[in-house]
């Protein structure tokens, strides 16, 4: 068994805690020992991040910077943990990385300086879904969950999908075939032969 870093990416609504449920439930059956961990995380730093998302300026400018900072932080809080797993092969799932700050705050730059000591998934699923349903989906009143901000970010993460090598999955073809997909591209990534997922 070796170590792993798989990071699930995409906009508010499209499915990511439901399918990386899923994708635990099946590597775990698969025999792989399995670490499930959430940006933001439940720090100090992250339940700030959850309370300041909550914020009508959420989305402004010089309020999206101060989360970039605290993004940033969070994920540094992260790595002695992703680190600790690293030294017991264990597999990391999570749900969003230092690419949702790529497309939530700006500019990339920066967010690429203030993110240097961080390590990068080894590898990154879009979940790619229709903005419309996307919204539809989401319960939270956040200013992240907007339809034009989440069309901006839509766009942003094809743009960086392109560059970065992620594998986008069809988002809208449904929970069962969805997960297929992703058992998919994990599966040859990890050496498992499943043959439910041909
Ligand atoms: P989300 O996965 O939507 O959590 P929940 O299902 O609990 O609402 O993540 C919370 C929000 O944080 C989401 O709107 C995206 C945002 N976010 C950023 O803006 N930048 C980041 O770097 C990260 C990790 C998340």
């Amino acid at each position: 068994m070796k170590f792993m870093y798989i990071c699930l990416e995409g906009i508010d609504g499209s499915g990511k805690s439901t399918q990386i449920e899923l994708l635990e439930k099946w590597l775990k059956e698969m025999g792989h020992t399995v670490e499930k961990v959430v940006e933001p995380t439940s720090s100090p730093v992250g339940i700030l991040i959850r309370e300041m998302l909550q914020e009508p300026q959420a989305t402004d400018s010089h309020f999206q910077k101060v989360l970039a900072l605290l993004f940033a932080a969070d994920r540094m809080l992260l790595m002695d943990k992703i680190q600790q797993e690293e030294s017991q092969n264990k597999i990391i799932i999570s749900d969003r990385c230092f690419y949702s700050s790529m497309v939530y705050q700006s500019p990339s730059s920066w967010i690429n300086e203030i993110n240097k000591y961080i390590r990068k998934p080894d590898l990154v699923l879009l979940l790619d879904i229709d903005v419309d349903t996307a919204v539809s989906r989401c319960q939270g009143q956040d200013q992240f969950e907007k339809k034009s901000f989440l069309k901006e970010v839509r766009s942003k993460y094809l743009e960086i999908a392109k560059k970065h090598d992620f594998f986008v999955i069809n988002a809208n073809t449904g929970i069962n075939m969805v997960h297929k997909n992703i058992k998919k591209v994990v599966a040859p990534h990890l050496g498992i032969c499943d043959t439910g997922i041909l």
